[in-house]
């Protein structure tokens, strides 16, 4: 097995072991939706139908990129897949350089698009992709999008990770230009600032997956593999809390750029505040790993069965019939996340 293939396997013991799984501290305890007595409003009303970039998606809910690029994974990526297939929901493949690399793991990626031919899927690269290997990848699923990852707390904490981050915005500006895809730009758990996400806009991209802090933690994975007992309380709990990314960047208001929220959410109403703040969409990842592991795809289902319908309760709850209604809601935030918007001038 090739060290690439080893680390893939090791991601996925790790993410469902470490306390990313469960921890909070994504903020969205901060983040208070106002109940309604009076919502006015029927369960079968509700209708949370929405786009990412044109893509029409039948739900606000996406199983985000994990995994790919060894032949033990092909099971876990069969499971995500049939359970994105059933309820309808758009479905991330983990990064694909290892798919571009070594031809006998390709099936481990092409396995989601044969088990749910019409769903929405997207690819993944990181940022230092160049157009072709974007291409190839977007090919190998026949996605509809294309994720490229920003991951370098992780990639500097791996042993045989990247050292060099320059000219990353560069070939991000390169492949949405040339992509004939819609690109999404995402994080993996450390959230996209403001400052970030205005220098992505600037670059040309409109889709950006702010994946914060809170959720599953690669810093703390890549202690973990590299045998370190006690690591750098700061860098183990670097980046911004995914509530505190996701309102920064909504409030910069840059026309056109669609938002995608990810980074702890674990239940339907951390679904329903982020709609509430402006994400288009939802992205979950180490709980939908951590349910197929122990139950298979019926596990996977089930969750996110339980999500999609607590999510549907409080948007009743909250008297919105649609997102439109649901980012119309006024929000209470209190504690860090309260403090953070204020000392970052966020309204
Ligand atoms: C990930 N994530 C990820 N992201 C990405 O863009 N490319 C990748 O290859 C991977 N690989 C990966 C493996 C495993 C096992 C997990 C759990 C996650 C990151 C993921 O998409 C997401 O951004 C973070 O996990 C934060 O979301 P959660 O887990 O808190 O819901």
């Amino acid at each position: 097995m090739s060290e690439r293939q080893r680390r893939k396997l090791d991601h996925v013991r790790l993410a469902v072991a470490g306390p990313g799984a469960r921890a909070g501290g994504a903020g969205w305890e901060d983040v208070h939706l106002v109940h309604r007595s009076l919502p006015e409003l029927a369960t079968h009303e509700i209708d949370l139908r929405t786009s990412i970039c044109g893509v029409p998606l039948a739900r606000p809910v996406m199983i985000n990129a994990m995994t790919g690029g060894a032949p033990g994974v092909t099971a876990i990526n069969r499971d995500l897949a049939a359970a994105a297939a059933e309820l309808g929901l758009a479905m991330a493949v983990g990064s694909q350089t290892a798919g571009l690399r070594e031809p006998e793991v390709v099936e481990s990626y092409r396995v989601v698009r044969r088990v749910n031919p019409r769903g929405v899927i997207l690819a993944n690269l990181g940022s230092d992709a160049t157009p072709e290997q974007a291409r190839a990848a977007v090919e190998m699923v026949e996605a509809d999008l294309l994720q490229l990852h920003l991951n370098a707390p992780q990639e500097l904490r791996m042993r045989e990770g990247d050292r060099d981050f320059r000219g990353r915005l560069e070939r991000i500006a390169r492949i949405v230009q040339e992509l004939s895809v819609p690109v999404v730009v995402k994080e993996c758990g450390f959230g996209v600032s403001r400052e970030t996400a205005r220098q992505l806009y600037e670059a040309g991209v409109r889709a950006i997956d702010v994946s914060g802090r809170g959720g599953t933690n690669f810093v703390w994975i890549e202690d973990r593999r590299a045998g370190v007992v006690e690591g750098d309380p700061g860098l183990e709990g670097w980046g911004l809390p995914a509530a505190c990314a996701l309102a920064e960047v909504a409030a910069l208001d840059l026309s056109g750029l669609e938002l995608i929220a990810s980074g702890g959410i674990r239940h339907g109403t951390d679904a329903a505040k982020a709609l509430a703040l402006g994400a288009r969409a939802v992205a979950v990842a180490g709980p939908v790993l951590a349910r197929q592991q122990r139950e298979g795809a019926a596990g996977v289902r089930a969750y996110l069965e339980g999500l999609l319908a607590d999510l549907q309760t409080a948007c009743l709850l909250c008297g919105a019939r649609d997102l439109a209604a649901l980012q119309r809601q006024p929000v209470v935030i209190t504690g860090l996340v309260g403090e953070w918007c204020r000392l970052r001038g966020v309204d």
